[in-house]
């Protein structure tokens, strides 16, 4: 208990000091990665919850020097300074967008949110997997949806002024860097369509993307509505709810789906052909894995836990369902790639294989903040290395390769 209490006094004090601004990898960012790691002391929900807690606090490290050129791209045709984006499920409430932004984010991902609040499943739900060698950075996650609901979140994101006024665009800070929301559905609800219609009603209108998220595995039933046609009535029902809720069209924030990796062939074609024939906007592929690549549910402790695997053993099957999805939907969905990420090279990866945007979670708790600008400049390297003059040419490359 007294080690406990010494590592969260000293992580404290730690993030503290990595609140000023600072190139990347200053002190700064380097007193936050060593903030990071006295957090790994912790229980995984406890350490999450605190930098969580600092963060929105400003105590994170503030990213202020400019992107490499060759990141901006424009998504939906909106600026970003650079591809990479927090996924969904860091910060579940909205409680700290614009610190994640400064961090050196081009995007992130809140949720997801269900309409009512909701505890979720029990705890211990977050387990760290370590394995022989100790290569992997993976988690095991069975959250269920932890949620503060629709009406305190839409609350929190209003008071930070993500409905936009004043010539500023709605679901964006930070100059522009965008506001995703991701939302769910109640674990005891029986119409899902209603759950995430409502979810629009009351987020769309702080959201610089949305989506629809049907790949969960700790919600019974939620990954059967990735189905042909329970998936087409969804989508459809959705997209004509955020039409009624955002008239004009250039309010209405791009409409996405986020899909698990677990399809079989079929399960891809179909859910592709009902993105294109419904007309979303993009994709994010992946969620994370029920299975358990390789031996990892023998060799590594808490493999064998129930749940979501995530960090690097989701790598090569998630990149696989995207690069899937990519010539299914034969590159006409912007597609963000997520999923093991946890370098420039994995990055450069998923762009290679289909991603316009790519996401990550796992890989910064293992790693800290300094992981960010580390993989920026890593992609932006890889990118000149090969004679791309923008990240947005790069994107499906491996698709055109001879
Ligand atoms: C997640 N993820 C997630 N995704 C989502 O759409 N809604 C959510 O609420 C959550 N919650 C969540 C909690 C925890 C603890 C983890 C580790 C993950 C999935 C996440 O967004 C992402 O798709 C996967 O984690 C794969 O990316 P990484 O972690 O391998 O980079």
């Amino acid at each position: 208990l007294a080690a406990a209490g010494a590592a969260v006094g000293a992580g404290s004090a730690v993030w503290v000091l990595g609140g000023r601004e600072g190139p990347p990898e200053s002190l700064h960012f380097r007193l936050a990665d060593g903030a990071a790691a006295v957090l790994r002391l912790l229980d995984a929900e406890r350490a999450h919850n605190l930098s969580i807690w600092a963060a929105a606090r400003g105590l994170a490290p503030v990213h202020k020097a400019p992107d490499p050129p060759v990141l901006a791209c424009a998504p939906w045709g909106r600026p970003l300074p650079n591809p990479l984006g927090l996924a969904a499920g860091y910060d579940k409430g909205g409680e700290c967008p614009g610190a994640m932004l400064r961090m050196g984010f081009g995007l992130v991902e809140l949720g997801s949110v269900t309409p009512q609040p909701q505890p979720g499943n029990s705890k211990p739900r977050i387990f760290r997997i370590f394995c022989q060698g100790g290569s992997d950075l993976a988690v095991v996650n069975r959250c269920g949806f932890n949620s503060e609901g629709l009406e305190v979140v839409g609350n929190r994101l209003r008071s930070q002024g993500l409905h936009g006024g004043a010539g500023r665009p709605r679901g964006v800070l930070e100059g522009g860097r965008l506001v995703g929301v991701n939302l769910g559905k109640n674990k005891t609800s029986d119409d899902a369509l209603e759950d995430y219609r409502a979810g629009v009603r009351a987020l769309a209108p702080f959201a610089g993307y949305l989506v629809v998220n049907v790949s969960s595995p700790n919600t019974p039933g939620l990954r059967a509505l990735q189905g042909r046609r329970r998936l087409a009535q969804l989508l459809q029902g959705v997209k004509d709810e955020l039409a009624r809720t955002m008239p004009d069209p250039a309010e209405r924030p791009p409409l996405l789906v986020k899909v698990a990796p677990d399809l079989s062939d079929r399960e891809r074609r179909d859910i592709a052909n009902v993105a294109l024939s419904v007309g979303v906007d993009g994709m994010v592929v992946s969620n994370t894995t029920i299975t358990r690549p390789g031996d990892l549910a023998l060799v590594c402790a808490n493999g064998q836990e129930e749940g979501g695997l995530s960090g690097t053993p989701l790598m090569e099957p998630s990149t696989e369902c995207l690069r899937d999805m990519y010539r299914l939907t034969g590159g006409k969905l912007t597609l963000v790639g997520v999923g093991g990420i946890a370098s420039g090279e994995d990055a450069y990866r998923k762009i290679r294989a289909g991603a316009s945007l790519v996401q990550l979670y796992t890989a910064l708790a293992f790693k800290g903040p300094g992981l960010v600008p580390r993989i920026k400049r890593e992609l932006a390297e890889l990118l000149e290395r090969d004679g791309f003059a923008s990240v947005e040419e790069a994107v499906g490359a491996d698709h055109r390769k001879r």
